[in-house]
């Protein structure tokens, strides 16, 4: 743990969790358990954050991501501004440089940037000088998601991630959850399984750390927990799916999947749900799923991703 007085947040923008090293973590799920208990209170706001100002910048929909950095922000008594691409001058054609100067201008300690490009939030940050958060960037990186998924599983866990197994499993071509999660997965010292039709595993998945099955039976067997994904139905013009009633019936996670795994797992899926084609509503609703603690979760650590940012040059609290 980061008990550790040398130990120093030293990062000016959360791009991807490959930045962090495993003390970095610990710290920042250290401190998100903090903040946790302000959750529960029946007054939720503290003034941690009082006098900072966060800028929620999303060119790409969100219900989790977006709300939960704004109640964040809020429980921490930060000035929260949301600017989405409907309703700005994105729109008119302004570039993702003149947006993104024109929201410094304005003095922010923190922008929260969601985008469909891989590579933007990288791209505002090395523009910016105030702090900057990736909420996601098309298919490459979705750092809090999967900082949250750690928090979700330590609490599950007991914080003892080590010889524990997790089955990522459905359209993880397309995930930029599974890609920040198998790194961190790793980091932590869990064992990664992935699991979907050759079609929608990504070029490369061979160099990733995980074992890869094309048969969920095989694939569940004695793991600790399962990782849903979402189908993007969004994206499979390119005829990677001939048929979705086939992906259900070889693909969705129900209870006779669970009852191969361990007595205990836990089903996580990062939302939105597509209920009856990647998971079942028996799954989805029942006694191991931790899907809406995913979500409480997502408050408390980005919380702790907000206040590590827009204090790092404050000597910052212990965990
Ligand atoms: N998990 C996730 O990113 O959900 P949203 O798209 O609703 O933010």
């Amino acid at each position: 743990m980061t008990n550790d007085n040398r130990y120093h947040w030293k990062h000016k923008d959360l791009l991807d969790v490959t930045q962090l090293s495993l003390p970095d973590v610990q710290h920042l799920l250290d401190i998100a358990a903090g903040f946790q208990e302000i959750n529960l209170r029946p007054v939720k706001k503290v003034p941690t954050l009082k006098g900072k100002t966060v800028v929620l910048f999303f060119v790409e929909n969100s219900t989790r991501t977006k709300t939960s950095f704004d109640v964040a922000g809020k429980r921490l008594s930060a000035d929260t501004y949301s600017l989405a691409k409907t309703g700005s001058s994105l729109n008119k054609g302004e570039s993702l440089k003149d947006t993104g100067l024109t929201l410094q201008a304005m003095g922010p300690d923190v922008v929260v940037i969601r985008h469909p490009s891989s590579g933007a939030a990288e791209f505002l940050a090395e523009r910016l000088s105030c702090g900057v958060v990736n909420a996601g960037d098309g298919w490459h990186a979705h750092p809090t998601q999967a900082l949250l998924d750690a928090f979700t599983l330590r609490q599950a866990w007991n914080n003892d991630f080590a010889g524990k197994t997790l089955l990522i499993l459905g359209d993880i071509a397309h995930s930029r959850v599974a890609r920040s999660n198998v790194h961190l997965l790793n980091m932590l010292g869990v064992h990664v399984r992935l699991c979907a039709p050759r079609t929608l595993l990504p070029a490369g998945v061979d160099h990733w750390q995980a074992d890869v099955y094309d048969d969920l039976d095989a694939a569940v067997r004695d793991v600790d927990a399962v990782m849903a994904l979402r189908l993007q139905l969004e994206r499979q013009q390119a005829g990677l799916l001939p048929d979705l009633s086939e992906y259900s019936r070889r693909y969705c996670l129900t209870a006779r999947h669970l009852s191969l795994a361990r007595p205990e797992v836990g089903v996580l899926h990062p939302g939105p749900l597509n209920r009856g084609l990647e998971i079942s509503d028996e799954v989805a609703d029942g006694p191991h799923s931790l899907v809406l603690k995913q979500v409480a979760s997502g408050v408390s650590t980005r919380m702790a991703v907000l206040y590590l940012l827009a204090t790092r040059n404050e000597g910052g609290l212990s965990a």
